[in-house]
């Protein structure tokens, strides 16, 4: 079957432990198993692979090379909100706010997961609003893509100005990152069905982790306790 009309559902994730998290989690996965198969039966196509993750933690760059593998479409929310309304992100916070930076974000989310096939790299905010996990849940698999707090500042310290919510924090960058990690990493987990680490790693080290945890047939694995 060529790579791209391959089923795309995790069906060997073996866990490790029998924890009460580690049920917690099969629990979690059997569930995800099974309404990526009703979508899959409803469809009868493949669905998207979603990246979630902190500012700086790698969705964009490993979207696109994720989709380049697969030969699928590449969509950055950001990107889509940015050409819809013809300003860039800072300019849209400071002429508009957040709260309406946020709306169009959650139309933006909303349309693309009407979609097939796609490797969707999305804003860090995007888990703020249940409605977008929901909806990037219920069309594919979402993955966390996460990053030290070191590295998160290294990676965007050039370029913090376009991140308005990191420009807000640069006296003191690496504390301001752990606040926001601190509020959003449950929101993170709590939305992701895998969780892959982008520290100190090469781009085809993280492509092939993501490949061989969501290719049926490869060895998919879970820690136990959080899905990784
Ligand atoms: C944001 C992250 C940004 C962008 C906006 C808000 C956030 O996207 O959507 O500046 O709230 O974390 P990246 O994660 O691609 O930098």
């Amino acid at each position: 079957m060529p790579r791209a009309s391959r089923p795309f559902h995790i069906t060997h994730c073996a866990l490790r432990g029998s924890s009460p998290a580690a049920r917690r989690q099969e629990f979690r996965l059997r569930l995800w198993n099974q309404s990526t198969e009703s979508f899959r039966n409803m469809t009868g196509e493949p669905c998207n692979i979603t990246l979630i993750g902190f500012m700086g933690s790698g969705k964009s760059t490993v979207g696109r090379a994720l989709a380049g593998r697969r030969d699928w479409r590449f969509v950055d929310t950001d990107e889509v909100i940015s050409r819809t309304a013809g300003r860039d992100i800072p300019t849209l916070f400071a002429e508009e706010g957040e709260a309406k930076f946020r709306d169009r974000e959650t139309q933006i989310v909303l349309g693309v997961c009407a979609g097939q096939r796609q490797v969707i790299a999305t804003g860090g905010g995007a888990i703020l609003r249940p409605e977008n996990v929901a909806a990037l849940r219920g069309a594919g698999v979402v993955i966390w893509l996460t990053a030290r707090p070191d590295v998160v500042v290294a990676r965007t310290r050039h370029r913090a100005q376009e991140r308005p919510l990191l420009a807000a924090g640069m006296a003191d960058p690496l504390a301001h990152v752990l606040q926001m990690l601190g509020e959003r990493g449950p929101l993170y987990q709590a939305a992701a069905h895998l969780i892959v680490d982008t520290s100190d790693r090469s781009l085809q080290a993280i492509v092939r982790e993501i490949e061989r945890k969501t290719t049926p047939g490869k060895d998919a694995r879970c820690s136990s306790g959080t899905t990784t």
